[in-house]
């Protein structure tokens, strides 16, 4: 039998197919809602794949909880990490038990995609509330439901230098593109980037709205940065546990406490965990997620043109934001 939210579902398709839309990066088009781009149910497996219809169902329908923390980001920004590190601040005391009795940290075996879903899936509104209080989003700020601004939920943002973004994203998506699409190419991928015309994009747009909300509202807006988690992941380790509601405490050795999570969810450490996940289809193999996590590797492919268009977008869009690279 249909739940109401299925039967919205249906609805809601209507409306997506009066969207505007535009090519993508790979064989599937990209839809504009509200200001952004996004596929239609591209991803591995179906019941976990992205979909305008569920952002719109979620928009009427989903109620945030007080004590739901979001982790929120533009793709290829750090997610994965950021997923990881906020469920192992949460779930620390899983580490104490794991190293004690030789037991694996479920980060280990289990993605970090998993541990936080993604609420804008299928899956996610099948379930809404079975969820722990870690909730992650690809979603701009102005699309959250309203409710996770009214209940004044905590947000985490992370924010990534956008060169780096879009060539990680450019190896994200040719490496998930199905047989049909052909090699993307740079300068294609480049030249709608740049106009805003990707994923979740404007990538610009997406940095600027949480950006906004975090110097207005700091106490429940927590703007990171992937390069400052790679300079100083102890204070920003720190800066996270407080900031969701789990700091640590006079009792515990912190230094040692926020050594062991930051190990935990290294790219080392996690790149070569979770294998089995690579059988089954409805997360992302670990080939795919793990890339290199550097800062600047997008020097290595961006031509000095290139550099400049993206540095002059980011200096114009973030102007006044106390944003720099
Ligand atoms: P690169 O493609 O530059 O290597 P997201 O998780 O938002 O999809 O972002 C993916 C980027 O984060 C990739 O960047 C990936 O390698 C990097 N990454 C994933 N896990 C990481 C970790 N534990 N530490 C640092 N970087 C990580």
């Amino acid at each position: 039998a249909k739940t109401k939210i299925s039967f919205l579902i249906e609805q809601y398709k209507d409306r997506v197919s009066t969207l505007p839309k535009h090519k993508s990066w790979i064989n599937h088009n990209l839809y504009k809602y509200e200001g952004f781009w996004y596929h239609q149910g591209f991803w591995f497996h179906s019941n976990a794949s992205f979909s305008i219809e569920v952002i719109m169902a979620l928009q009427d329908e989903f109620q945030a909880q007080p004590s739901n923390v979001f982790l929120a980001s533009h793709p290829k920004s750090g997610t994965t990490w950021l997923k990881a590190l906020a469920f192992a601040i949460v779930n620390r005391a899983m580490l104490k038990n794991s190293t004690d009795s030789n037991t694996v940290h479920p980060l280990l075996t289990t993605s970090s995609h998993e541990c936080v879903p993604f609420m804008e899936t299928q899956s996610f509104l099948n379930n809404p509330y079975h969820a722990n209080d870690l909730i992650a989003t690809h979603l701009p700020y102005s699309l959250l439901p309203k409710s996770i601004i009214s209940s004044n939920c905590r947000i985490v943002y992370i924010c990534r230098n956008p060169k780096d973004v879009f060539i990680s994203f450019w190896h994200f998506m040719d490496k998930l593109r199905d047989n049909l699409s052909p090699p993307i190419k740079l300068e294609d991928a480049f030249e709608l980037f740049s106009r805003g015309v990707s994923p979740n994009g404007s990538c610009w747009d997406h940095v600027v709205g949480y950006r906004k909300a975090s110097l207005e509202r700091p106490d429940q807006v927590l703007f990171l940065f992937y390069e400052e988690m790679k300079k100083d992941p102890k204070n920003e380790v720190r800066k996270l546990a407080k900031f969701i509601g789990y700091p640590f405490s006079e009792e515990e050795d912190v230094d040692e406490e926020v050594e062991k999570i930051i190990e935990l969810c290294s790219f080392e450490k996690l790149s070569k965990a979770n294998k089995d996940a690579e059988e089954t289809p409805k997360v992302i193999p670990n080939d795919v997620l793990f890339r290199k996590g550097e800062v600047g590797d997008s020097i290595n492919y961006l031509t000095m043109e290139m550099v400049e268009i993206l540095d002059k977008i980011t200096l114009e869009k973030y102007d006044g934001l106390d944003i720099s690279f």
